[in-house]
Order: structure tokens, then sequence, then C-alpha cells
């Protein structure tokens, strides 16, 4: 392992994009090696055996790609085995629930979250128990939202359908009363203008992107083991399993930079 080396991120799709993000502001000298498992995704309605063999498939791929520092940008990964992977294979992983249930446990006045995610994540109940660990007083409310993610990834969050969709999930943690929503999938941020219209303006919606970018800072400072190169040198790598025109779609417009993306079938 050397400072030189990449940071490497996976998820279903394009969701962990928006931690990509939160990395190139707050670490602009680290180079990104990015897998975005789209032939796989959704990954949500998926047994957590299954998810754990995708990601530790994909752990095994980053590696190859000399990464570092590996951040599991997937809450449905990181709810099926963040523990295993960590385990399994010896360089830094994280994962994207900790960071945030901290953040949101930051914001909370009424002591009553919400959590939303995909049913994988939902059903693991990782975002409950880590809740209640911090803080047992803590009222928290879950709500699987599994079409989120196809709305996402399929380009439709601007479709007038999905404020509908939105509504209808959202409706009991808004009867709840929560004054916190976590965005516990992290495809969830790029339509979290429609999540927000619908929770109204008294209700603080929680990303863990800069939260785990945060994370990901201290453990590489920690180990002497930030990139000291010039932000502009930096080339980073994206890699799809399905198709690179839909990612790049979404992509491009969000990190605001041309992707060259590779597909690599993972078998
Ligand atoms: N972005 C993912 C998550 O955070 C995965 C969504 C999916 O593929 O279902 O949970």
């Amino acid at each position: 392992m050397n400072s030189n080396h990449a940071i490497g991120l996976l998820d279903s799709g394009v969701g962990g994009l928006t931690v990509v993000q939160e990395i190139m502001k707050q670490l602009p000298q680290e180079k990104i090696v990015y897998f975005g498992d789209t032939a796989r995704m959704p990954y949500g309605p998926r047994p957590q055996e299954q998810v754990r063999g995708f990601a530790s498939q994909i752990i095994h791929f980053l590696i190859t790609q000399e990464v570092k520092l590996i951040i599991v940008a997937c809450n449905t990964a990181t709810a099926a085995g963040l523990p295993f992977y960590q385990k399994e294979f010896s360089l830094p992983i994280i994962g994207v629930i900790e960071p945030g249930v901290r953040a949101a446990l930051r914001q909370t006045r009424t002591k009553k979250i919400g959590v939303i995610g995909t049913p994988g994540t939902i059903d693991s109940k990782a975002y409950e128990e880590s809740i209640k660990r911090h803080d047992p007083t803590v009222q928290v409310y879950s709500q699987a939202c599994p079409l989120f993610v196809l709305i996402v990834e399929n380009g439709l969050v601007e479709n007038p359908e999905t404020i509908c969709v939105a509504e209808e999930y959202l409706r009991p943690l808004r009867e709840a009363g929560v004054d916190v929503l976590i965005l516990g999938c992290t495809h969830y941020p790029l339509m979290s203008h429609v999540i927000g219209k619908v929770m109204g303006p008294g209700v603080t919606l929680i990303s863990s992107a800069a939260e785990t970018a945060l994370e990901a800072k201290n453990i590489l400072a920690r180990e002497n083991m930030l990139r000291q190169a010039a932000p502009e040198k930096v080339k980073h790598r994206f890699f799809v399993s399905g198709n690179p025109a839909p990612f790049n779609a979404i992509g491009e417009p969000l990190l605001q930079s041309s992707l060259a993306t590779y597909q690599v079938l993972l078998t």
C-alpha cells in the first residue's frame, strides 16, 4: 500500500457517485477508482448473502487497481456485511451507515429520526441498531422505498409521477413527526429535492456522503497515507458491469466532467 494509490468506491450503480462528489471536494488530490455494478443493480431486493458475495468480488477487483482504502458507498452492501469485508481483506474498508447515523444524531432535536433505504437495508435493521447503540432514547421510524433506486438509475426523478411515489412512501414518516430523515441509500441524494419537498422545510435531510469522506480523510491522515500530488494531476477511473452510456449520462453532469467509463464483466 502506498500513498499514491487510489481510494476505491463501490455501489450497485450511480448512487456511490454522491460519495465520490464529496471525496473530490474534501480530498481533491486523491485518485478515485469507482465500480458501479449496474448489470446486477438493484441490490436492494436481493438476499444479504448474495449482496455480500457481489461486494467481495468487487473489492477483489478494486484491489487489483491499486487502492489504499475502500469505501462501500452502498448502504445495502454495508448492511449486508461490512464486518465481513473488514475481516476478509487487509486494507481499511469503511461503510456509509455509521457516518450517516453520527450526522443524524448531531442534528435531531426531537429525537425522532426517520430512515429511508432499500428493502435490504431496512430489513437488516442496521440503522435502527446503530442509532439505539449511540442513544437508546431516540425513536426510529424506518421505511423501505424500493422504487427510488430505479427512478434515479432510469433518469425519472423529474417525472410528475415521482412526487406521488415519494408522497406515498414518506407519509408515515411525516405523520410520525420526524425532524431528521436519513437518506439511507446513496442514490437518494440524487432526488433529495423531491424528498425535501414532500417532507417540508422542518425536516433536515441527512446524506452520509460528507461524513463518510471525512472518515476516509481521518483514516488516511492517521496512517500517513494522504496523497501529496497536486489536484490537477489527478486521474480517476470508473468501471461498470453494464452499459457505460446510462451511467455516464447521470455521472457526468453530477461530477461536472466527462468520464471515460470502462465495462468490466463480472461472473
Ligand atoms: N445505492 C445503494 C444503497 O445505498 C444500492 C441500491 C440498490 O442497488 O438497490 O443502498
